[in-house]
């Protein structure tokens, strides 16, 4: 079982590694992060259901295998606890050249943990990754409540989400 990571260390960006409350870490999702909070973490984002351990490594897995597609960051406190965590997916396109689009998607840190920048630390972490890898945008849907957020971020409003559910 691969435990280093989904990418390496040379995509975790330097100055949010530097900017970060002493003892906190930034860095990839790991196979055996099951164990260290990391559904907890997701759990103030939405209903993330009852996941067993081998149904998490194997989705990890599929993740691990779609090469320079999927890039889950977690921060973790000096206790080793995941108190947040934030996702890219990379689309490689046909359009505007073989355009490559960053989608940010799973963005959560903890309650106890909100406030402290942690949530803009993620974003630049993932816009790092994003920049690094070729991306000439980076896009995410979000509520209206988290619009603020975003806008302190660096995003501003663009169109408009649709949806269709099965
Ligand atoms: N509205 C307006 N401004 C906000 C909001 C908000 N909802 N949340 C934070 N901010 C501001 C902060 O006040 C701060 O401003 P400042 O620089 O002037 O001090 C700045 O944004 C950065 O805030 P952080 O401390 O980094 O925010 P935090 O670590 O609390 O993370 C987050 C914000 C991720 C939205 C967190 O509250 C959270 O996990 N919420 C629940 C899950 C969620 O809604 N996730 C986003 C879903 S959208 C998606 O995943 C694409």
């Amino acid at each position: 079982m691969a435990t280093d990571g989904l990418f390496g260390e040379d995509l975790v960006s330097p100055d949010v590694t530097a900017q970060l409350p002493e003892g906190y870490r930034i860095r990839s999702l790991r196979s055996t992060d099951f164990a260290t909070g990391f559904l907890d973490c997701l759990r103030v984002l939405t209903t993330v259901g009852d996941i067993t351990e081998a149904a998490f490594v194997e989705r990890y897995e599929y993740f691990a295998k779609q090469s320079g597609t999927y890039f889950v960051l977690v921060i973790e406190d000096a206790a080793g606890k995941v108190v947040g965590t934030g996702a890219l997916v990379v689309e490689r396109k046909f359009i505007h050249n073989l355009g490559i689009v960053g989608h940010i998607e799973d963005i959560a840190v903890a309650k106890d943990q909100q406030g402290k920048k942690l949530g803009l630390r993620i974003i630049q972490a993932l816009d790092f990754i994003a920049e690094k890898v070729g991306c000439y945008k980076t896009i995410l849907d979000c509520s209206e409540a988290n619009e603020g957020f975003y806008v302190k971020c660096g995003f501003r409003r663009a169109g408009l989400e649709m949806a269709h559910y099965y």
